[in-house]
């Protein structure tokens, strides 16, 4: 496996201000609810989330379900639970999973909930707000959430605009604002693992070299998949690059003087990939962390 580091940036300048609107708003809300994707549960996740939040309670937000291989799904379930983390798994385009938030919230939030009933405060309203690294779902959760098709939500840290809060039902409020984390590149996978799902813009990064990537780990992890949908005989040994040359010759693309075209291919892949047209694949399984 090829671990050396890719050049993905961050900015500190968008994540200062990404940090202090967040700020702002966790303030006005009881519970924190992030979001992460289930193919890569960790990476897509931030670990300074405590330090931002304090001790507000926090959702975990299993989203894209319907992308994962449900299997590794199932251990992430087993994981968390055995860290007493809740999770609400989501696919938020379909809005499967949708309806169980204000439950999970309530679960979440039982014994604040008993403390002001027990003072009489029988109908208090809890107020929650969605968290994520860019491109993982946020906005297209608070619009099923709100039951709206348009988004309204914006990445760009630093713009403001009113507060605006979506009844969910007569117990929750959702903030209409999602709060934007910035990726942790903490591992030499993470930075990988982000960019093939297309949390970091592909402008930033050598796509070919992104995709070889993709077609090694698919090809050790996925290979009747991987076969399946690029018509490929997997040779032992294969290097991610030669296999985006099979797949490139067996799709037909090439260039002039007969080379094929890595490059359409790379594209290709990892579109492919994004949009769930290779099968249901993880990217990251319990087993990789401490089990
Ligand atoms: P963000 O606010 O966190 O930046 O993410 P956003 O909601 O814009 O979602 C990014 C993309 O991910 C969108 O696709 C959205 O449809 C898709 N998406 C979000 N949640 C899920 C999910 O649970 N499953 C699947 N399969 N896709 C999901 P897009 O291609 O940018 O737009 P669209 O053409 O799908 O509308």
């Amino acid at each position: 496996m090829d671990d050396r580091p890719m050049n993905i940036q961050w900015f500190p300048g968008h994540m200062a201000k990404a940090r202090r609107m967040m700020a702002e708003n966790v303030k006005l809300v009881d519970i924190v609810c992030e979001i992460i994707d289930a193919r890569i549960p960790i990476s897509s996740s931030n670990p300074d989330i405590p330090k931002i939040i304090g001790t507000k309670p926090r959702l975990l937000i299993l989203n894209r379900i319907d992308l994962a291989d449900p299997g590794v799904t199932r251990q992430w379930r087993a994981y968390f639970k055995k860290r007493a983390i809740p999770v609400l798994e989501t696919d938020a385009k379909s809005g499967r999973g949708v309806s169980g938030f204000s439950a999970a919230v309530r679960e979440i939030m039982k014994e604040k909930l008993q403390k002001y009933a027990a003072k009489g405060i029988a109908t208090k309203v809890l107020r929650a707000m969605v968290v994520g690294i860019p491109n993982v779902g946020k906005s297209t959760f608070i619009n099923k959430v709100a039951k709206r098709k348009a988004a309204a939500a914006s990445d760009r840290p630093g713009v403001t605009r009113g507060k605006q809060w979506i009844t969910v039902d007569r117990s929750l409020e959702l903030l209409d604002t999602p709060g934007l984390l910035w990726p942790k590149l903490e591992g030499p996978e993470t930075g990988v693992n982000l960019a093939f799902t297309g949390a970091v813009k592909d402008d930033v990064i050598d796509i070919q070299e992104l995709a070889a990537r993709l077609m090694q780990r698919l090809s050790q992890d996925y290979p009747e998949l991987l076969a399946e949908r690029y018509k490929l005989e997997i040779p032992e040994n294969a290097t991610g690059y030669q296999l985006l040359e099979m797949a490139a010759g067996k799709r037909g693309f090439l260039i002039s003087g007969g080379q094929v075209d890595t490059l359409r291919m790379s594209a290709i892949l990892l579109d492919e990939f994004r949009g769930g047209k290779i099968g249901r694949i993880s990217l990251e399984k319990p087993g990789d962390y401490d089990a």
